[in-house]
């Protein structure tokens, strides 16, 4: 699905030399590197703060926790997500609110959501999911309606473009209260181990979530608020600093690959491409499509006998999830999640796949829908 050596291969002098001035240096947590990384990715955001933390989940808690949300609050977010986006919401005893998706476009339904506000419901999170933002606008709307925070999940689409209605923009994950992100290895910009960041541009917030990424504390040993251990190291701070300057023209690669690839489908009834919205750039940490002839396990075990990886994000709706049963949803009450789980299929995305590589992906999956 990505194809990390190759990429390390055309990249090695640099990672190699960074790797060994970080040994050489010995300072291994909290790093000079972690600063530069920080200062640099808020410019590339075009955000004013940018807190480094160990991975996107931990990114997602300490977003929680800073904006002091408490048991039985009510955060709402979308049931077509990775269940990183509800575990943190369940572990801090909040109160999980689970709406539909757009069937189009993957991401969280404004009206969905607007259906399910409540005079407890604190925080909503929508998912910028597979590399294309939610409908912003619409969200942001809601919250200064109620008086709801914010916080993007943007750890799929770092580097996507939302496009406001006045045609300005804004990096996905800067535009809430909080954004949040991950750098795990596959991800548009990955690291070589875990890492993660939260974006904002509440400077007293980013006091808050820098404390309570670091024990709660501002001052040395002294604690004022209940925090957490979550750091980026200092080794993957310097490689994340070599694949930031590399990022948009890996964005730019993947667009390419999503172009041929539509343009290679649009003939295949059985096959609907990704819907690419108006207010969103895509930078494609995933290329999904639905197979709408109810043979999508049949085309990925196809796919897997040709030797070509595809994957199912995602497969069960978090809301029959074994560990999620006691939020005690019905299991058809979420349709249009229920369908997605049954028809999504994502193809081998990264920016290193060759036109060779592509001809034979879609070689056969035109094949497989041509057999009787
Ligand atoms: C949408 C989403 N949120 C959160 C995470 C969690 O990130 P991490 O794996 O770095 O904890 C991921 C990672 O896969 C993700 O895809």
């Amino acid at each position: 699905m990505a194809d990390l050596k190759s990429q390390y291969e055309k990249i090695a002098p640099e990672i190699d030399s960074v790797i060994k001035s970080v040994l050489e240096s010995a300072a291994f947590i909290r790093g000079p590197e972690v600063k530069l990384f920080e200062e640099e990715l808020a410019n590339y955001m075009g955000v004013r703060n940018v807190i480094s933390c160990a991975n996107g989940t931990d990114a997602l808690q300490i977003a929680m926790m800073a904006l002091g949300l408490k048991p039985g609050d009510e955060v709402i977010t979308t049931n077509f997500t990775f269940i990183a986006t509800v575990e943190v919401v369940a572990l801090l005893g909040l109160k999980l609110v689970l709406v539909e998706p757009y069937p189009n476009t993957f991401n969280i339904s404004v009206e969905a959501v607007r259906k399910a506000i409540t005079p407890r419901t604190r925080a909503i999170v929508p998912v910028h999911l597979f590399g294309q933002c939610a409908d912003m606008e619409g969200i942001m709307t809601l919250a200064k309606q109620h008086n709801i925070f914010i916080i993007e999940d943007a750890a799929q689409a770092t580097g996507a473009d939302y496009i406001f209605s006045d045609d300005s923009g804004k990096k996905a994950g800067t535009i809430g209260n909080i954004g949040t992100t991950s750098f795990f290895p596959s991800k548009n910009l990955g690291c070589y181990g875990d890492g993660g960041a939260l974006y904002t541009n509440d400077d007293a917030l980013a006091k808050k979530i820098r404390s309570i990424a670091n024990h709660g504390m501002k001052v040395r040993y002294y604690h004022d608020d209940i925090g957490v251990n979550s750091r980026l190291d200092t080794l993957q701070a310097a490689i994340l600093r070599v694949k930031l300057k590399k990022l948009s023209q890996f964005n730019t690669t993947r667009k390419a690959v999503a172009d041929f690839y539509d343009e290679s489908f649009a003939g295949c009834l059985f096959i609907t491409i990704p819907e690419r919205s108006m207010y969103s750039s895509h930078i494609f940490h995933q290329y999904t499509i639905k197979v709408k002839n109810g043979k999508r396990d049949d085309l990925k075990k196809y796919l897997e006998s040709k030797r070509i990886p595809a994957m199912i994000y995602y497969p069960v709706p978090l809301h029959v999830q074994e560990a999620y049963r006691y939020l005690g949803y019905k299991e058809s009450e979420f349709p249009v999640t229920s369908s997605l789980c049954g028809e999504v299929l994502s193809l081998p995305m990264h920016p290193d796949l060759d036109q060779e590589q592509l001809d034979y992906i879609v070689l056969n999956i035109l094949k497989f829908f041509e057999k009787p």
